[in-house]
Formats: C-alpha cells, sequence, structure tokens
C-alpha cells in the first residue's frame, strides 16, 4: 500500500495523472467511479484535461460503486445522476458506457447480480477510485460487512445517513436508508484502487485503513490486502498515522516518472 500526503490539489493531479496513463495507452480503459465529495477535485482535473488536452473518454466504460435504493430517476442525488453531473457530462463520456446499480429494480438481488456480470464482461475494473467514510466505509460496506462480499443491498449507518444528510437539505430523514454497492470482494477484483481522503474528520478512518488490523468492523482495511493500492491523504487526514513522516520521506524520494 502507498501513502502520500500532499495537499488536496495536488493528491487529485496524481490521481489524475493515473487515470489520464490508462487512457492513453488504452482508449478501452474501465473505471471505477465513486460519488461523494471526495473525487470531485479529480473530476475537475479529468474535465480540464479533457477540454484542453482533449483527454478522450469516448471508448471508457464506468461502473460506480454504489448507489441509493428508491430515489426516482430524476432525483438530483441519484447517484447516477451526480456522476453525470460531475464527470460524465464534462468529458463528453457516452451515456451508455457508464453504469451502475439499478436501485430501481423490482428485484434488487438480481440487479446486484446483473451488475457483477456486467463488470466481469467488460473484463474488470483497471482503476477504482475511491472514497472513505468516517466509520471507515468503502463504496457503501459498512462496518461488519464481509471481506468477500460481492454487489448486494445494505443497509446505511445512521452515521453515514447523517454524514450525507448535507446533500439532502441537511435532513437526515430524507436521506435513504438502503443503497446497492459493489461489495468488498468486488473492489478488490479492481487491478488498481485509488482512495482519496481529506479533512481532520477522516483521520481515524485512515489511520485503520492503514496501520489498524484487517477487520470487518473497518471494511476499508482489507485494501491492505490488495497488490495495487494507493491512498492519497491530506495533511489533516493524515493528522492520525503513526507513519507518516515514513510515507512523506518514500514519496519525497520516489522517482517521478514511476507514477502511482
Ligand atoms: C460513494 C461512496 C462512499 C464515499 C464515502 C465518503 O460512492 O462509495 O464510500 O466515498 O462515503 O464520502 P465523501 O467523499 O463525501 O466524504
Amino acid at each position: 500500500m502507498e501513502v502520500v500526503i500532499a495537499p488536496a490539489e495536488e493528491l487529485a493531479v496524481l490521481a489524475a495523472d493515473a487515470i489520464e496513463t490508462l487512457l492513453r495507452r488504452d482508449p478501452a480503459t474501465v473505471l471505477g467511479l465513486a460519488t461523494g465529495s471526495s473525487p470531485l477535485k479529480v473530476y475537475d482535473e479529468l474535465a480540464r484535461r479533457h477540454e484542453q488536452d482533449g483527454l478522450s473518454f469516448d471508448r471508457a466504460t464506468g461502473f460506480m460503486l454504489d448507489e441509493y435504493v428508491g430515489l426516482t430517476e430524476d432525483h438530483p442525488q441519484r447517484y447516477r445522476n451526480v456522476i453525470e453531473t460531475e464527470i460524465a457530462s464534462r468529458v463528453a463520456w457516452p451515456a451508455d458506457r457508464v453504469h451502475g446499480p439499478d436501485g430501481l429494480a423490482d428485484d434488487l438481488p438480481a440487479a446486484c447480480a446483473a451488475y457483477e456480470a456486467a463488470i466481469a464482461q467488460a473484463g474488470g475494473v483497471d482503476l477504482q477510485i475511491l472514497g472513505i467514510g468516517t466509520d471507515g466505509h468503502i463504496a457503501f460496506n459498512e462496518p461488519g460487512s464481509s471481506l468477500a462480499s460481492r454487489t448486494r443491498i445494505k443497509t446505511l449507518t445512521r452515521q453515514t445517513r447523517l454524514d450525507n444528510a448535507r446533500f439532502f437539505d441537511d435532513d437526515v430523514d430524507q436521506v435513504p436508508s438502503h443503497c446497492l454497492t459493489q461489495g468488498l470482494g468486488t473492489i478488490m477484483d479492481a487491478r488498481h484502487l485509488v482512495l482519496l481522503a481529506t479533512g481532520r474528520h477522516k483521520a481515524e478512518a485512515v489511520h485503520q485503513l492503514v496501520e489498524g488490523p484487517i477487520s470487518a468492523m473497518w471494511p476499508a482495511t482489507v485494501m491492505q490486502m490488495h497488490p495495487h493500492a494507493t491512498v492519497l491523504v491530506d495533511d489533516a487526514a493524515a493528522s492520525r498515522l503513526q507513519l507518516g513522516d515514513y510515507y512523506r520521506q518514500t514519496f519525497e524520494s520516489k522517482p517521478g516518472w514511476q507514477g502511482l
């Protein structure tokens, strides 16, 4: 696991560099997309590169991590719509190449199975962007999630619903209580995991993710088992890391050509 501690703008550039490298090498790259605040600067940077440098998403495929259950098709917080607004529309990504679990399906387990099949059919995810919840969730794999889980329906914790109430007029009751989410096993199949976290409120979750024992109580800790996982954090999110100085020295002495 590589840990990079830098200001948020630099983290976004590093993540965008990794994505651009893949897209330039193989325009049919498969990208895993997160919603929430953490990836927004990365999406801004990709949109800038699309506009100014012609970075193309025409042949790329996107798979979202998760989706709320029951939000109407036109709800602005439906993750499919959030992804459309925050990244897909800004990089002219063909709509039929960006996929998410169907939170409006009559048969939710069948929708989850179909989603797993679609990811497999696409050849798996090359690079998965991730954020982390204050309770250590990735995607919506809340504490107690099986470390081998696949896409399925989950109940959001009260903490996650409170954290996300800011997107719902600060009204926790408007935040759905259920979601469909890629499982930890699904996420672990991606070839490169890139997690972004900023702010002091993420410091404990980041400490557990990087330095804690692997445990379903902190689901992100499963990433310690991934052969290519990158954790991009600002000073505040890194503030509880025991080996912070070591991670800083390691990144400073890394040759620039190496990438993430
Ligand atoms: C969203 C997702 C979640 C968020 C996490 C952090 O698709 O999968 O795991 O990444 O809740 O949210 P933010 O980035 O808003 O702090």
